[in-house]
């Protein structure tokens, strides 16, 4: 490609930069809501008393609940709504009269990602949770984010700690063939129940090989981000290949448009050019370039507007 806006990134050996992605970053992208969230939810209707709201939320020691109407959410209350009703002396007023309507839930299926960006932009203190029919199967407030993720690190570091049992010696004789294993995922555009797919495949067959887990963790941030780009940012979609070779592992995301006007704007912190509607889907937060610089040991963006972008990021084993 000639004439491309090319922005050559930091370059130099893994050992000088100390390229490190915790085990949480890495959980944060790989968790699913519906591991972390509470089943068990108490609800309310719209025709209970403000009264019997009060009793609730003492009972079950919680600070807001979602409003069901014949099986469908239909709205959400909390403490402040409460405490809004009592001021006023409504204690025999209706919950249906004291709900939020305009609710924002997370499906069962979206990660943790999608919840903490969601958490951030919206300043509730608790999604319902829905599924992909829009029935609610459950409630996520930021504490069962907390404690889903600190649960799950425990069980990860002890699988980590055999890992070293268990990994397979494909890694050493590649080494000594000096041949490489390329693996291709095409990515589709705004598929966004999908979005994540390539990457968790690419990881799995990572773990199989017997790559390092400091070295997985890296890849599956990178080229989780770098799947998501394709998804929200591009007209046909593309593909995420990986090059695995004896001391590195090349990804390339790929799509033919429509291209990034200005590369280096695109790499700051936090600028993003998704529309409202994705950000609404917990998406767009303008980190991914971000996040893959500081996976990735090296790192180049390539993209010329009309023609298509080509991201190309190398992690040293
Ligand atoms: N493959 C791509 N095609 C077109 N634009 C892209 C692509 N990847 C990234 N961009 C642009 O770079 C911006 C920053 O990307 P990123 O840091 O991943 O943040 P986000 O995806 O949250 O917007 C995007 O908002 C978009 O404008
Ligand atoms: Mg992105």
């Amino acid at each position: 490609m000639a004439g491309l806006n090319r922005q050559q990134e930091r370059m130099g050996p893994a050992s000088e930069q100390h390229k490190e992605v915790t085990k949480l970053q890495e959980l944060v992208y790989e968790l699913k809501i519906e591991q972390v969230m509470r089943q068990d939810v108490i609800t309310v209707s719209p025709d209970d008393s403000i009264r019997d709201l009060k009793e609730v939320m003492r009972l079950n020691r919680i600070s807001g609940t979602p409003v069901l109407r014949d099986g469908q959410l239909i709205g959400i209350v909390s403490i402040e709504d409460l405490i809004k009703a009592l001021e006023t002396g409504d204690i025999d007023g209706r919950v249906g009269d004291r709900m939020t309507t305009d609710i924002q839930t997370i499906y069962a299926d979206e990660t943790i990602m999608q919840a903490v960006n969601k958490f951030a932009r919206f300043g509730f203190g608790r999604l319902p949770v829905v599924d992909r029919q829009g029935k609610l199967v459950g409630i996520l407030t930021q504490t069962d984010v907390a404690r889903g993720l600190l649960r799950q690190l425990e069980i990860d570091y002890h699988e980590e700690e055999i890992y070293h049992y268990r990994a397979s010696h494909i890694f050493q004789d590649i080494e000594s063939d000096q041949t490489g294993l390329i693996l291709r995922y095409r990515v589709e555009s705004k598929d966004f129940t999908r979005c994540g797919e390539a990457a968790s495949k690419l990881k799995r067959a990572l773990e199989r090989l017997g790559a390092p887990p400091s070295v997985i963790r890296r890849i599956a941030v990178a080229s989780y981000e770098a799947e998501t780009n394709l998804v929200i940012h591009t007209d046909r979609g593309g593909e995420v290949i990986a090059e695995i070779q004896p001391r590195c592992i090349r990804i390339i995301a790929v799509d033919r448009g429509p291209g990034i006007p200005d590369v280096e704007k695109a790499l700051q912190p936090g600028y993003s050019t998704a529309p409202d509607w994705i950000r609404e889907l917990g998406f767009g937060a303008g980190m991914g370039l971000n996040n893959i610089q500081t996976c990735a040991d090296k790192m180049q963006l390539d993209s010329k507007v009309g023609v298509g972008t080509r991201l190309e990021i190398v992690i040293h084993m």
